[in-house]
């Protein structure tokens, strides 16, 4: 998109904005009345237990971000909080309680988990149709043949952004820049499900600039702030910023633009993506801000796959 700089004659670019708040409110929008449809036919809402081991302040914050938004829709949610000091064994024992339950629909182990403990063996635990998380080997092996299944939530989140602003996807290159399990990974194979050409980058992709310049869309999740720079970005590509980096850094808040800085100066800490905000806004045609893309839609889809976790469960769909 291009708007006229005032009073130069000259056309300054402006990239569109993907609101990842105004898409989660339309995906939590569309779970009522699904949920409506579960307690008519069932007589209980959808259930959501999640699992947060230890005391570790984001975690914290996601968990109650996460149940918050689930009581406020109706679903029921269950918090367990056991002591870090837990073992690999108990945790397996409660996941194994929670599978049996029956009004228990949905279940999520909040990562990361205490060094001390085996995190495969606790997510391979999980009942497949309660993993809402769709990190179970059969949900990812059911996502990697295209079958139905749990899709992973940040991944899905990225393709309803792309779907709902109308960005086409088939045919074109897409890049994604991490190989995380949770996200780079699966949103690779969601792309591909969308028929996009996709390439996986990581840290020992030679000339990675190069090849994030190939893509039309270009996805950075790679938990590193501010690396996706000017180089890295095709002028006129759609860029989705999964990264949520806190900087405490004034030093460092001061590279990423007045904005940011401004931000940080209230606050002593300011939130920055993978990707420069200021490169990203200049070269992209379209991208997803840090705070406010990405982030609003992991919950929405988690809603959205205890809802469907539930409908399969009893045979709704
Ligand atoms: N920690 C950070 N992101 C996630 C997520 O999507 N699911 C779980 N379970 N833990 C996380």
């Amino acid at each position: 998109m291009c708007g006229r700089l005032a009073g130069t004659g000259k056309i300054k670019h402006v990239a569109h904005i993907l609101d990842g708040n105004k898409v989660r409110d339309q995906i939590l929008e569309e779970c009522q009345p699904r949920i409506q449809r579960i307690l008519a036919a069932a007589g209980r809402a959808p259930g959501l237990a999640v699992v947060l081991v230890g005391a570790d302040p984001a975690s914290q914050v996601y968990v109650r971000n996460k149940t918050r938004t689930a009581e406020g829709l109706g679903i029921y949610g269950e918090t367990i909080t056991p002591d870090a000091s837990i073992t690999t064994e108990e945790l397996l024992r409660l996941v194994r309680a929670l599978n049996m339950r029956p009004e228990i629909d949905g279940i999520l182990v909040q990562l990361p988990l205490p060094a001390h403990i085996d995190s495969r063996q606790v997510l391979n635990a999980i009942a497949p149709e309660k993993d809402v998380d769709g990190f179970h080997p059969v949900n990812v092996g059911l996502l990697s043949i295209g079958a139905p299944g749990l899709r992973p939530c940040t991944p899905s989140g990225v393709i309803e952004i792309l779907k709902r602003h109308q960005i086409p996807i088939a045919g074109r290159n897409a890049v994604v820049v991490g190989r995380s399990n949770i996200v780079g990974k699966p949103m690779a194979m969601l792309l591909l499900e969308e028929n996009a050409t996709v390439t996986v980058c990581h840290s020992r992709t030679a000339d990675l600039a190069a090849v994030c310049r190939t893509a039309d869309i270009l996805v950075a999740a790679i938990g590193k702030p501010a690396a996706i720079r000017a180089e890295h970005i095709r002028p006129g590509a759609v860029v989705i910023d999964v990264g949520i980096n806190a900087v405490t850094d004034r030093a460092k808040a001061e590279l990423l633009g007045p904005a940011k800085l401004a931000a940080f100066d209230k606050r002593g800490t300011v939130l920055v993506g993978d990707v420069h905000p200021m490169d990203m806004a200049e070269l992209a045609s379209a991208y997803t801000p840090v705070p406010g893309g990405v982030g609003p839609l992991t919950i929405a889809l988690l809603m959205r796959n205890t809802i469907e976790a539930t409908e399969r469960r009893l045979g709704l769909c």
